[in-house]
């Protein structure tokens, strides 16, 4: 099969960019993934390498460490109201639904979590107005001891740091409750239409680096469907800088992983009986096949490799930090904690032992000045899409969207602080780097979902090479 893909793809990409649909006719499989092989744009990555990494090394590890405690727990604040328009509820759907945790089922250790971290001294000396201070004391569980509300402040003031790439969530809300990710599982909802549309809509109109004069329409209302990307629009990301590229990659690379998930987890039958999901492999051939989808398919499909490099990447920048001896992944179950940590590093180790690393330092490596206005801009934008995530109208789906697009900001932020990152010290403070519990879970829970997705890949490959 990897041979008949490597043909296929041999032409494909002969004829490159401009290669027409019915070139790509063939098997249902390879009409979803021959455009999806080798080399990746920006990059010297293939697919294929990804695909076998992932699927064997780190895929089974970030499974069963997904499953404890410290990460399946995620406090979320899902009433915030949507910053940009009316919200549109879709309450109704029984699908969206997302059941918070009773209180005594989360481990006291994590809901104290937040603290212990700056107990162990991990946080970065802040310099707030003595009045400032006493107004943000004010809003703390005053049982804290003066030691911890200390730190608590020291957080506070990291939190709104001009390194976050998404508005920290305010976990402190009392309207933030705690979500077992496990028992929430992102899948099929049944959320879809004019809502859905808008909210991509916006993310990719307004939130792109994209000259105005150019119009994306988006809105398969107006158009047929999937297929109206013309090339006006592929021209346009063409003459980008590799950076507002990147961006756009990014999103897409997500909204393909949304969409990978919703098809694999289908829900197939709904009787007052049961539910069942599962693979529904026509709704994936819509959003993905080469003909059907006049090749943005495998656009969409190479950006999700993407995406999932640039986690990746993440990941292994990130190790020093998580290496530290004081650092814990606090329960308070020592024997968890200690086994958590171990199996964190090794997934960590793997990701650094990749050999095919996107190199970031081709990101923003102009020079000084505009490097830095470009990385606000890049800040900025994409600090919106993590409030227009408030505007999701169906809650499971807003639940993941929120956690997947913070993760994505803390991966960014991770990229760019490699020289904090790597002048850590071993012990004591982190000068300026500094990852709270809820980024923790927020990035490692999204790049186990982009991760899920290449494996899902696989496994609709092999579905679709049972139909042919
Ligand atoms: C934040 C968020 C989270 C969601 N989570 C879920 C969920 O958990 N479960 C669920 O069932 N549904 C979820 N949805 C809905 C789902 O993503 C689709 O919007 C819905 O299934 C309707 O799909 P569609 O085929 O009409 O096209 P959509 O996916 O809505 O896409 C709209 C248009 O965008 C373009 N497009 C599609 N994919 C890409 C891509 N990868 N890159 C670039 N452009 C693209 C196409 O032109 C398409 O017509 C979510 C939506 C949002 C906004
Ligand atoms: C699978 O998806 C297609 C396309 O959305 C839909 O028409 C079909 O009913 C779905 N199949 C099942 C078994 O639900
Ligand atoms: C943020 O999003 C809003 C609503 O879509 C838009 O009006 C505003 O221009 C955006 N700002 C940036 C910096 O993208």
């Amino acid at each position: 099969m990897r041979l008949l893909a490597f043909l296929c793809c041999a032409v494909a990409l002969g004829t490159a960019r401009g290669s027409s649909a019915q070139e790509v006719a063939g098997s249902a499989s390879q009409r979803c993934f021959c455009q999806v092989t080798g080399y990746l744009d920006d990059c010297t990555c293939d697919v294929e390498t990804i695909d076998v990494f992932n699927n064997y090394k780190l895929f089974p590890k970030l499974q069963k460490l997904l499953e404890r405690d410290y990460f399946r727990y995620y406090k979320v604040n899902l009433k915030k109201t949507c910053p940009f328009w009316e919200d549109i509820s879709h309450c109704g759907i029984k699908d969206c639904v997302v059941k918070p945790c009773q209180t005594n089922e989360v481990p006291d250790g994590i809901k104290s979590a937040a603290y212990k971290y700056s107990e162990e001294g991990n946080s970065f000396p802040g310099e707030l107005e003595e009045c400032e201070k006493a107004e943000r004391l004010g809003a703390v569980d005053e049982s804290l001891s003066e030691e911890t509300q200390q730190a608590f402040l020291q957080w506070a003031n990291h939190d709104d740091s001009a390194d976050n790439f998404c508005e920290a969530d305010d976990e402190q809300s009392p309207d933030a409750e705690y979500v077992d990710l496990l028992l929430n599982p992102e899948r099929y909802t049944g959320y879809k239409g004019p809502d859905a549309w808008k909210i991509w809509n916006t993310i990719y109109e307004e939130n792109c680096f994209k000259p105005q004069t150019i119009k994306r329409p988006l809105n398969p209302l107006t158009s047929s469907r999937g297929d109206n990307e013309d090339n006006t629009f592929y021209s346009w990301l063409e003459g980008l800088c590799v950076e507002k590229r990147a961006f756009y990659r990014l999103i897409s690379g997500l909204h393909a992983s949304i969409n990978i998930h919703l098809s694999a987890r289908y829900l197939l039958q709904d009787t007052w009986l049961e539910q069942k999901w599962g693979y529904n492999v026509s709704e994936f051939q819509m959003r993905f096949d080469a003909v059907l989808t006049n090749e943005e398919g495998s656009r969409r499909l190479r950006n999700l490799y993407f995406l999932y490099l640039i986690e990746l990447r993440a990941l292994s920048k990130v190790l020093p930090f998580f290496e530290r001896p004081g650092f814990q992944l606090f329960t308070g179950d020592k024997d968890q904690d200690k086994q958590n940590k171990k199996l964190l590093l090794e997934i960590l180790q793997d990701a650094k032992s990749f050999p095919l690393h996107f190199d970031e330092n081709s990101l923003f490596a102009g020079n000084k000045k505009d490097a830095d206005k470009l990385k606000e801009e890049f800040r900025l934008h994409f600090r919106n899409i993590s409030r227009i995530m408030d505007c999701v109208g169906c809650f499971k789906c807003r639940l993941w969207g929120k956690l997947q697009t913070q993760g994505l900001g803390t991966a960014l932020k991770i990229l760019f602080s490699e020289k904090q990152l790597d002048n850590l010290p071993e012990r004591g403070p982190t000068y300026g780097f500094q990852l709270t519990r809820q980024e923790i879970v927020e990035f490692l829970n999204a790049f186990g979902r982009i991760s899920t997705s290449v494996k899902e890949l696989e496994n609709f490959r092999s579905l679709l090479q049972t139909i042919e």
